[in-house]
């Protein structure tokens, strides 16, 4: 089945490449996040690789606005990565010349999100083959299709994973399936990937194991998440990981042995204290390393490259996370970690402020409301990580507000157990930020949207009624 869809994507892919092989110059536009931003760096360098000319820019959503300003700048070619599958009628209507590599569920009357449509937009999508852009391939999986089109490009399926990672892609069945194994398996064989079991938590690359302990929020460990030094002293008890004399080590210091001895100890912690067996297995969990990078770097672990990626592109620098990922260790790379650190604070921060404000529970859903106080472009990343916050229902979607430019920022995350009791967070937040005069999207699991704020408590009571009845359907 994938490999069908795979194949179905290539031929796509040759006629979009033939398109940008014939243009004097390209302009791409992308998405800010981690996914966006590798798309957009595979289609720079292998713009770059063919001989193409090309210009960039990166932005938050794709609305009305930039694409009346898109067309207002007279581009020859245009072309959308991980996102544009929602403005497909508006190109249509302006005589817009663009391809759209997106994962997003495509929207507009059918003729011009047909799948076999020989007119502008070309549109390759995982949904107009019968695959699912949440979890089988993400914008930068389209892009690397497009890419290996245009060129032999295989050495960028670690890029490509990078974002499918920062997509969260590999949550639903604990490791990429689907398209993105498929490109897995071609950078394994290119020799540019490692896939193998390891442990779950965040920053094996960069951080002391007892930090990776101390900031574990998926799985959460209760007894170690948050605080230091219990976390310090179930090293010691070990005997692995925190040395009085050698101090902190990283995961990657550690020998085969070592690991599996820190792995156990975590088990057996877990479990006497009657942690369920499904969360201890969490522990573990397919991992993925760009073997071209340098050991000790985030670029080398594809969920802490993310993480870099989003520290840039989420705080409208996002040039310097495609720098880095186009090859730059320097000042590229120097000032992406400048503004990693800065990130790691606003998303302590955020949680903090969710923690303290608390969620509010309605019926179907929960939410929480920050002023100012977290920022647009994260609180759909804060939203996510919530759940593991004291008093979270996880049998309700958690819905993050904020302020923005252009309204109320609405950012919504649900659960795989949600989506099988009827849950699309996608549908409900097009639709009900239509019926307020807002506009939204993305995907079942997680989406987003604009409200105007002075409709954001009708807003909120209408999705909760939406979403009860999306949940009572299936009953
Ligand atoms: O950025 P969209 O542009 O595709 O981003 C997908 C979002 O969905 C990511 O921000 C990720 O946090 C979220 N997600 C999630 N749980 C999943 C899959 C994706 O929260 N299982
Ligand atoms: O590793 P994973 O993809 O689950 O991380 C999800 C998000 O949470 C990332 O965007 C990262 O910024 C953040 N995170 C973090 N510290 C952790 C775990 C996750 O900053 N310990
Ligand atoms: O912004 P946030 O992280 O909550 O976005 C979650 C998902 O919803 C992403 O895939 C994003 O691209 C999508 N989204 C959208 N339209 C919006 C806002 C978000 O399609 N107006
Ligand atoms: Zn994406």
């Amino acid at each position: 089945m994938a490999a069908d869809t795979f194949q179905k994507l290539s031929e796509r892919a040759e006629l979009c490449a033939a398109e940008l092989r014939t243009a004097d110059s390209v302009h791409l536009v992308s998405h800010i996040d981690a996914d966006g931003i590798t798309a957009g760096a595979i289609m720079c360098l292998s713009f770059e690789r063919a001989g193409i000319d090309y210009t960039a820019e990166f932005v938050k959503k794709l609305d009305e606005k930039i694409m009346a300003r898109l067309l207002e700048e007279n581009h020859e070619l245009l072309i959308f990565t991980d996102l544009g599958s929602a403005m497909t009628d508006f190109m249509v209507d302006n005589g817009m010349k663009a391809i759209i590599a997106d994962h997003h569920q495509p929207n507009g009357r059918p003729e011009n999100i047909a799948a076999d449509s020989t007119a502008f937009p070309y549109h390759m999508n995982p949904h107009l083959f019968g695959a699912n852009g949440g979890f089988e391939i993400s914008g930068s999986g389209v892009s690397y299709i497009l890419a290996n089109a245009l060129g032999d490009n295989k050495d960028l399926a670690g890029l490509a994973i990078v974002g499918a990672i920062g997509d969260m892609q590999n949550r639903k069945y604990g490791k990429l399936v689907g398209l993105n194994k498929e490109i897995l398996e071609q950078g394994v064989a290119a020799g540019v990937l490692k896939n193998a079991p390891d442990l779950s938590l965040f920053g094996k690359q960069t951080r002391p194991i007892y930090k990776m302990l101390q900031y574990s929020s998926e799985p959460y460990l209760p007894g170690l998440t948050g605080d230091e030094e219990a976390c310090i002293r179930f090293l010691q008890n070990a005997g692995v990981g925190y040395d009085q004399r050698e101090g902190a080590k990283l995961w990657i210091e550690l020998s085969q042995e070592e690991r599996v001895g820190v792995i156990s100890a975590l088990m057996k912690f877990c479990q006497d204290r009657g942690f369920p067996a499904h969360r201890v297995e969490e522990l573990i969990r397919e991992c993925y390393t760009l073997l071209s990078e340098k050991e000790g770097s985030e670029m080398r672990d594809a969920s802490e490259f993310s993480t870099l990626l989003n520290a840039t592109g989420r705080y409208d620098k996002a040039e310097i996370g495609v720098r880095v990922c186009m090859g730059d260790r320097d000042e590229a790379l120097s000032e992406a970690r400048t503004l990693l650190s800065e990130h790691r604070k606003n998303l302590v921060n955020g949680l903090n402020f969710v923690k303290e404000n608390g969620m509010i529970q309605l019926e179907s859903i929960q939410y929480f409301y920050s002023g100012e106080e977290i920022k647009e472009t994260i609180v759909g990343i804060i939203a996510g990580m919530a759940t593991s916050i004291d008093g979270v229902d996880r049998k309700k979607p958690i819905i993050g507000m904020a302020d923005s430019e252009d309204g109320i920022k609405i950012s919504s995350r649900g659960t795989q157990d949600l989506i099988r009791r009827g849950l699309n967070l996608s549908k409900a937040m097009s639709e009900v930020t239509e019926m307020v005069g807002g506009a939204g999207g993305g995907h079942d699991i997680a989406a987003g949207g604009t409200v105007p704020p002075e409709r954001a408590v009708e807003f909120i009571d209408l999705l909760d009624k939406y979403i009860g009845a999306q949940l009572n359907e299936k009953k």
